[in-house]
């Protein structure tokens, strides 16, 4: 039996859905958490490429099961185009999905709010799938969950609730105000795929759990877009890490058998908020041009910057990690110096802890560590690494406290080091 939790140790992007499906080729099941249709997965196998954004990164393997969790948030017409272009690609992922019925709809007129809201003075910059309104009107009990739309009287009752708020909130902004049969009218044909899929993910994932099958949950997002411990306001609307699986999917903590957090060998962010080792300058547009750092759900440039080990740390301790997966390796090379942030220096005081609540104030410490050249994505094995990239991940491991049990050295599913398995 194993359970393991894969999470995003930084801002997203980290390659969460590169591990995830290297892992699925050992997994019976593969669980979504958290988040919605903001996330964007990518997955390539001999240069084909998938990106997924609601569907679990299990999906190209055809022994695992993919399941979505009660904390994930679902826009019904991405996820069903999803399940499409799966079943179009040969994937059969249909008979082998299941959807909690107590997953949370975003309707049409919630992402429209969120993206006006990015055009506003305060836009965080978020992706405008409608993930903010959406966990809003969960936590203010209006929400409407998928289970509510096959049953017509409920459906109609809980749109009818929802509706009536927003109707409000249109008239207040001078647009169109949503209506319970336009709304239940929308939504019908993506029911049609998604209705037969329902059913209950915190059982179905406790049976595998007894039955002695490997489950993985994957994260979406990022430890530093949680809306309790990231940078907040400039974070998503849920609960990101490894502690959001349990509550996410309905699973006890004592089941859980290892937390994997997810880091690149540098660090990106996408949208607005504090990013205290970014590289404006030429640099940063290199390792955006080397690393392909363009959003995966809405193609924005994504801000460049080098590796932050106190906030590495700080995805150790409040995600309980077990392990780290290190990728993009391979985009450093060619570096002479590689910088690492090791510390921070807050009121003339340095500190290995991530100033989470002062990073306005914090100055990042650099320790240059000497550079490696291409032939790093050769390499299948540890030894096979260039002994700076060894010295680099050591100095990592040294000052997370966490072992590096998956190197990635290229986006390509093949393009691994495996130094120790982490679904046993
Ligand atoms: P996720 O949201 O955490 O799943 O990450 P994304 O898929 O949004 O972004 C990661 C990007 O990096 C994708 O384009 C991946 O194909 C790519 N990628 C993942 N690992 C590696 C790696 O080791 N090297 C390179 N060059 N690209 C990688
Ligand atoms: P994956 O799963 C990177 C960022 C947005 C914005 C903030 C809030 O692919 O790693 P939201 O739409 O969630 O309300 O936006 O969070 N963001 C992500 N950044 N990767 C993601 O997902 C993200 N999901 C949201 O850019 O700054
Ligand atoms: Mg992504």
């Amino acid at each position: 039996m194993a359970a393991i939790i894969v999470v995003g140790a930084q801002w997203g992007d980290e390659g969460k859905g590169k591990v995830v499906d290297l892992i699925s080729a050992q997994a019976d099941m593969v669980v979504r958490f958290a988040g919605g249709a903001n996330a964007g997965h990518t997955l390539k196998v001999g240069g084909q490429k998938l990106v997924t954004h609601l569907l679990p990164s299990g999906v190209m393997h055809p022994g695992a099961r993919c399941v979505l969790g009660a904390g994930v948030v679902v826009a019904p017409e991405i996820l069903a185009d999803e399940i499409a272009t799966c079943e179009a690609r040969g994937l059969g992922v249909t008979p082998r999905l299941l959807i909690s019925r107590r997953a949370h709809v975003t309707f049409p007129f919630q992402s429209a709010i969120d993206r006006a809201a990015n055009a506003g003075p305060r836009s965080i910059g978020t992706t405008g799938r409608g993930i903010g309104p959406t966990y809003s009107d969960k936590a203010a009990r209006i929400g409407v969950r998928l289970g509510d739309l096959v049953h017509g009287a409920r459906a109609a009752d809980r749109v009818g609730a929802l509706v009536e708020v927003w109707a409000e909130r249109a008239r207040a902004a001078g647009v169109t105000a949503p209506t319970v049969e336009g709304a239940l009218a929308w939504v019908a044909p993506y029911m049609e795929v998604i209705g037969p899929l329902l059913g209950d993910a915190s059982i179905a994932v406790d049976e595998a759990i007894r039955a002695g099958k490997k489950v993985v949950f994957e994260g979406a997002q990022g430890t530093l877009l949680d809306l309790d411990h990231g940078t907040y306001p400039f974070v998503t609307s849920s609960s990101t890490v490894s502690g959001g699986a349990c509550t996410g999917v309905g699973v006890g903590p004592t089941r859980i058998t290892g937390v994997v957090g997810i880091t690149k060998a540098y660090c990106t962010r996408v949208g607005h908020g504090i990013f205290p080792t970014e590289l404006l300058g030429e640099a940063g547009d290199r390792l955006r041009e080397v690393g392909e750092e363009y959003g995966a759900t809405t193609g924005r440039p994504r801000r460049c910057g080098w590796l932050d080990l106190p906030a590495l740390r700080y995805a150790a301790r409040v995600n309980g990690l077990t392990a780290l997966a290190v990728t993009k390796v391979d985009v450093l090379a060619g570096l002479p110096e590689v910088p690492l942030c090791v510390a921070y220096r807050l009121d003339g005081v340095e500190t290995n802890e991530f100033p989470v609540d002062d990073l306005d104030r914090a100055e990042p410490v650099f320790l240059n560590m000497p550079g490696w050249d291409a032939s790093v994505s050769e390499a299948r094995t540890m030894d096979a690494l260039p002994e700076t990239v060894r010295n680099y991940l050591r100095e990592i491991e040294q000052r997370t406290g966490v072992e590096v049990a998956i190197v990635s050295i290229g986006a390509d599913r093949d393009a691994t080091v495996v130094r120790r398995e982490v679904l046993v």
